[in-house]
């Protein structure tokens, strides 16, 4: 375990947040008036969340301590404009203020501009489909102007618009989420995720046009999906709805972002489930640090020669070894395509903080602990073992298995 790859220059390393699972009471936004209805199917509500809209600076000091040079962090449309047209400039002053500061202690910021919340009143008024949703993200885009020339050289315009789409699909009744991923994702919202990539490419071109230089891309959820015996078309059918239509729509951009945690395998019948003795997250995946790698090379398959940013990859545990065994399994992945002259820019973990997972305070995926009453911060044992890689500049490399593992996606692999 002594030979390392050393990581090309300007490398990404650090982690990531989204502003509604750690800021806390971001009341203006859909996700907000969902968690906190009457009658509410959500088991947890975010509350005060983190903190972090107070205690950023906290975080960024900690980040940067640990070793990290990035940290992906997002911007909070539903505080940028709380009322339909009325745009806040304490808000927009207050992101720019975080990127000042990233930028000063040396923390590479990627902002993310939606990250799964909307303003309540745009939720209300249609979401996605209404008629003026483009021309509504692109004013939120334009507020946000002073943010991005505070230095931002990096921004994901909506995160994971394929998991958006599908959230859509749910919302409007067509279909249920499972939980543990068994029997599938939903199929995305058809006319949403055509939105969602119009407002991609609209935010793309207004970047470009106003900030000469920034590299622009969205983020994709990719499910490693994969086949036993008979089950490619199934698998070919499943991803292109979910994954490959999306990552098409990144073969013009700047970068792509990967974000990779379970997989999918498929066999003739449908979905194989993990062996019953495999590992399993606190969000009931199979443990599979590879799916990484199944990720990175699916989506370097479909964009060609646009660089990748592994802009999410974590582990829900309460185990912080398992954590650690995860992350390197996942990191060797990122060696492994590195090798083979895969362009990856970045490995940014999820999660930075134990933050707010979308209803559940369960499932830990922070390096970082955060004492939901004194919102007091401690650095897990992986926080300190994935920032001295990142502080190294080089990622170990593993020995190589001489056996490929049996469920392991035919034809994804190398
Ligand atoms: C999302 C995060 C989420 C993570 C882990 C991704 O789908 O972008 O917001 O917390 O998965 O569940």
């Amino acid at each position: 375990m002594s030979a390392r790859l050393p990581l090309p220059e300007g490398f990404l390393f650090g982690a990531a947040t989204s502003p509604h699972q750690v800021e806390g009471n971001n009341v203006a936004s859909d996700w907000w008036a969902f968690e906190n209805r009457e009658g509410t199917i959500v088991a947890e509500r975010s509350g005060d969340a983190c903190d972090s809209f107070e205690r950023w600076r906290e975080d960024m000091d900690l980040l940067r301590s640990l070793g990290f040079n990035s940290y992906r962090f997002g911007v909070e449309w539903a505080r940028v404009e709380p009322t339909r047209g009325e745009f806040s400039r304490s808000a927009v002053a207050h992101y720019t203020r975080m990127v000042e500061y990233a930028l000063a202690i040396g923390l590479e910021p990627v902002v993310t501009l939606h990250h799964f919340t909307h303003p309540l009143w745009f939720a209300r008024d249609g979401g996605w489909t209404a008629d003026d949703a483009i021309d509504r993200f692109l004013a939120y885009v334009d507020a946000v102007a002073p943010v991005i020339r505070a230095g931002v050289a990096t921004v994901v315009t909506i995160n994971e618009p394929n998991m958006l789409a599908v959230m859509q699909t749910v919302v409007r009744g067509e279909a249920a989420l499972e939980t543990g991923l068994g029997g599938g994702l939903p199929v995305p919202h058809r006319e949403t995720a055509e939105r969602l990539a119009e407002a991609h490419r609209a935010a793309v071109d207004r970047l470009h046009r106003d900030h000469p230089g920034v590299k622009a891309g969205w983020s994709i959820a990719n499910q490693a999906v994969g086949h036993v015996a008979d089950g490619e078309a199934l698998a070919a059918d499943y991803r292109e709805s979910r994954e490959d239509w999306y990552l098409r729509q990144s073969r013009a951009d700047d970068f792509v972002g990967v974000q990779s945690y379970p997989r999918t395998v498929f066999g003739a019948d449908g979905i194989v489930p993990p062996a019953a003795d495999a590992a399993r997250t606190l969000t009931g995946w199979e443990v599979y640090p590879a799916a990484l790698g199944d990720a990175i090379r699916q989506t370097a398959g479909i964009v060609g020669d646009v660089p990748i940013i592994v802009t999410e990859n974590g582990i829900a545990t309460a185990d912080d070894e398992q954590r650690i065994a995860y992350t390197a399994g996942a990191l060797d992945e990122v060696a492994r395509a590195l090798e083979d002259g895969i362009d990856v820019r970045g490995y940014l973990h999820w999660s930075a903080l134990d933050n707010y997972e979308w209803g559940h305070w369960g499932p830990t995926v922070g390096l970082i602990a955060v004492d939901r009453t004194t919102f007091a911060r401690a650095p897990k044992p992986s926080a300190h073992w994935l920032g001295a890689i990142a502080r190294e500049g080089a990622l170990p490399l593993a020995e190589r298995p001489v056996a490929e593992p049996a469920l392991n996606p035919a034809g994804v692999r190398s």
